[in-house]
C-alpha cells in the first residue's frame, strides 16, 4: 500500500472510531475499500447488517440504492455514500411512475421487486428480494399466485425457469451483467477445460444454461470455497475476485470479459466511483447523506422487512 493510501486508512480508522461509524462495502467495491471495510457482503447481507447495527453512522460503500435501503431500515441513523452519483443502470431501468401504471393494469398481481430499485419503486412493491433470496421467497408463495417481477428480466427469467413460474417480467437489465459474451466465455472454457463456470443470475439466459453454478455474489463465493475444482471462470463484476482470491488462495480464478471489453474483465463504473479519498471525506464532512422522504420510508420499509422475515 502506498504511503498516501495508508495515511488515508489511518484517518478513516480514527474517524470511524470517534464517530461510531460502520463502514460497509459490497463485493464489487475497489480492493482497497473492501480492505478497510468493517463488513463486506452481497446486497442481502448489507441489508441485514444495516437492520441490526448500533452504529450512529453507516458509510455505505456501494451504490445509491444500497444507501437508500440502509436509510429505510434505519431512518434515525445517518447514512453516507462516498459518491452520490454512484447509481445503477438496473435501478434506472424501472421508473416508479411507469411501474405504477403497469401495476394498475394488473391489479390482481403481487409486486416483487429486486433490491436494485429506487425507494419510490420499493414503495409500490409487496416484497423486495435480492439475488440471494429471490428463488426461496418466490417458491414460498402459492404456485398459482400471479406475480409482477422487476426490474431484472434475466433474474426473473431464471426464476421462472427453475421455479416453474410464469411471472410477468419488467424488461430491465444491468449494463455490466447483460454484456458478458457467451462466445468469449466458451472460448475461455475451451482453453481451460477443467474450469467451472460461475454465473450471476443478472446475466443472460445462454450464460445461465452453461453455468456450473448460478448464484448471487455470496453464493458464488461459497461455491468456489467449498467446491473441489481448481479453476473457475467468474462471470460477474470483477470486484468479487478480491474476496474470492482471499477465500480461495489455492484456486485459479479467471475474470470473464465483456462483449466489447478491451481488458480481460467487466467492471461496474458506478461501483468504482467510490475511492478511499471519498470515504475519508464522507466521514470528515458527514456528507453526502442519503435523505428519503418519510412518507416513502413508511411504505418502502414494509416490503424490505417482509423480505428479511421470509429469508431468515
Ligand atoms: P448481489 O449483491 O445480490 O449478488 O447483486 C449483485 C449486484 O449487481 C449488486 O449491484
Ligand atoms: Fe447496478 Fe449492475 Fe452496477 Fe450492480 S453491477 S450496481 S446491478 S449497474
Amino acid at each position: 500500500m502506498k504511503a498516501e493510501q495508508s495515511a488515508l486508512c489511518e484517518e478513516i480508522l480514527r474517524l470511524k472510531k470517534e464517530k461510531n461509524a460502520l463502514i460497509m462495502a459490497h463485493y464489487y467495491q475497489r480492493d482497497e475499500i473492501q480492505e478497510i471495510a468493517d463488513f463486506i457482503g452481497d446486497s442481502l447481507a448489507l441489508a441485514r447488517k444495516a437492520a441490526e447495527t448500533d452504529a450512529d453512522i453507516i458509510v455505505m460503500c456501494g451504490v445509491h440504492f444500497m444507501g437508500e435501503t440502509a436509510k429505510i431500515l434505519c431512518p434515525d441513523k445517518k447514512v453516507l455514500v462516498p459518491d452520490m452519483s454512484a447509481g445503477c443502470s438496473l435501478a434506472d431501468s424501472c421508473n416508479a411512475e411507469e411501474l405504477k401504471k403497469f401495476v394498475e393494469a394488473h391489479p390482481d398481481h403481487t409486486v416483487i421487486s429486486y433490491v436494485n430499485t429506487s425507494a419510490a419503486v420499493k414503495a409500490l412493491t409487496d416484497i423486495v428480494v435480492t439475488s440471494g433470496n429471490a428463488r426461496k421467497i418466490i417458491e414460498s408463495l402459492p404456485e398459482d399466485e400471479k406475480i409482477i417481477f422487476g426490474p431484472d428480466k434475466n433474474l426473473g427469467g431464471y426464476i421462472n425457469s427453475v421455479s416453474n413460474r410464469d411471472m410477468l417480467l419488467w424488461p430491465g437489465a444491468c449494463h455490466v451483467h447483460d454484456r458478458f459474451s457467451i462466445e468469449k466465455i466458451l472460448q475461455m472454457k475451451k482453453e481451460n477445460p477443467g474450469a467451472k463456470i460461475l454465473v450471476h443470475p443478472e446475466c443472460r439466459r445462454p450464460l445461465q444454461l452453461i453455468a456450473d453454478k448460478v448464484g448471487s455474489t455470496a453464493a458464488l463465493l461459497d461455491f468456489a470455497r467449498t467446491d473441489d475444482a481448481k479453476e473457475y471462470i467468474v462471470v460477474t463484476e470483477s470486484g468479487i475476485l478480491f474476496e474470492m482470491r482471499r477465500q480461495c488462495p489455492d484456486k485459479v480464478l479467471l475474470a470473464a470479459p465483456a462483449e466489447d471489453a478491451e481488458c480481460q474483465c467487466n467492471e461496474c463504473d458506478y461501483m468504482k466511483l467510490n475511492t478511499l479519498e471519498k470515504v475519508a471525506k464522507a466521514l470528515r464532512d458527514e456528507q453526502p447523506e442519503i435523505i428519503v422522504d418519510p412518507e416513502i420510508v413508511e411504505k418502502a420499509v414494509k416490503p424490505i422487512q417482509r423480505m428479511l422475515e421470509l429469508s431468515r
